[in-house]
């Protein structure tokens, strides 16, 4: 039988510092949509962590979501969904709602369209007092920008000019825009945030 499974090696590294800001953040019951789960070694993680939840992967690269299918698969959960075939900067999603999304290390190696489709998707498909939680390194006003994230964005817009670390401050307003409260911000381990905003 082929394995399909791909490893991130950084989701052992972040998973468990996620959880414990999600512990604050999920509601007490529903299905958490993922956006570019990748690997899906996260939402396996998640789906363990949060038994009374249900996880719905996606991500547009179908490598990505054997992937998904296979790690879900291997770990026995019932509560992890079949992959969707998502494109965050698409007009339709294939879902009309969810009680929570999360989208960990998409929006700076995406184009900023993917970023606006995934604000005004969240804006769609989520009620009042639901969450988006972004996780990833950013640039904030007045805070220098770590030397290793500098990097890494310097990398990123080397692979495609339309990647790299985006501005909180213009996610913030980008997200304002659509109906979501200010940012909820925690640092995390190697310069990454946790963003959360709130469907207003
Ligand atoms: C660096 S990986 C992160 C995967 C996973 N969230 C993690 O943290 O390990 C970026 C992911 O974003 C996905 N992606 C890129 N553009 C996207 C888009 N427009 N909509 C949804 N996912 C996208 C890619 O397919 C890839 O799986």
């Amino acid at each position: 039988m082929t394995d399909n499974r791909l490893h991130y090696p950084a989701t052992a590294r972040n998973r468990d510092a996620i959880v414990a800001v999600l512990r604050d953040v999920l509601p007490a019951s529903g299905v958490v949509l993922e956006v570019a789960s990748g690997s899906g070694e996260h939402v396996v993680h998640f789906a363990q962590a949060f038994p009374v939840l249900a996880f719905q992967p996606s991500d547009p690269e179908e490598a990505a979501r054997q992937s998904i299918a296979a790690w879900a698969r291997q770990a026995g959960l019932a509560n992890v969904r079949l992959p969707l075939a998502l494109d965050a900067a698409a007009d339709k999603w294939p879902l009309s709602s969810a009680a929570a999304i999360l989208c960990i290390n998409m929006i700076h190696i995406a184009p900023w369209r993917a970023t606006q489709g995934l604000l005004r998707g969240a804006a769609r498909l989520l009620p009042a007092g639901a969450p988006l939680y972004l996780y990833g390194p950013f640039r904030r006003a007045g805070v220098v920008t770590a030397p290793s994230n500098e990097a890494f964005d310097a990398s990123l817009k080397a692979r495609h000019p339309e990647w790299g670390l985006r501005d909180l401050e213009v996610v913030a307003a980008l997200a304002r825009d659509h109906g979501f409260s200010a940012p909820a911000v925690t640092e995390m381990p190697a310069n990454n945030l946790s963003v959360v905003f709130w469907r207003t």
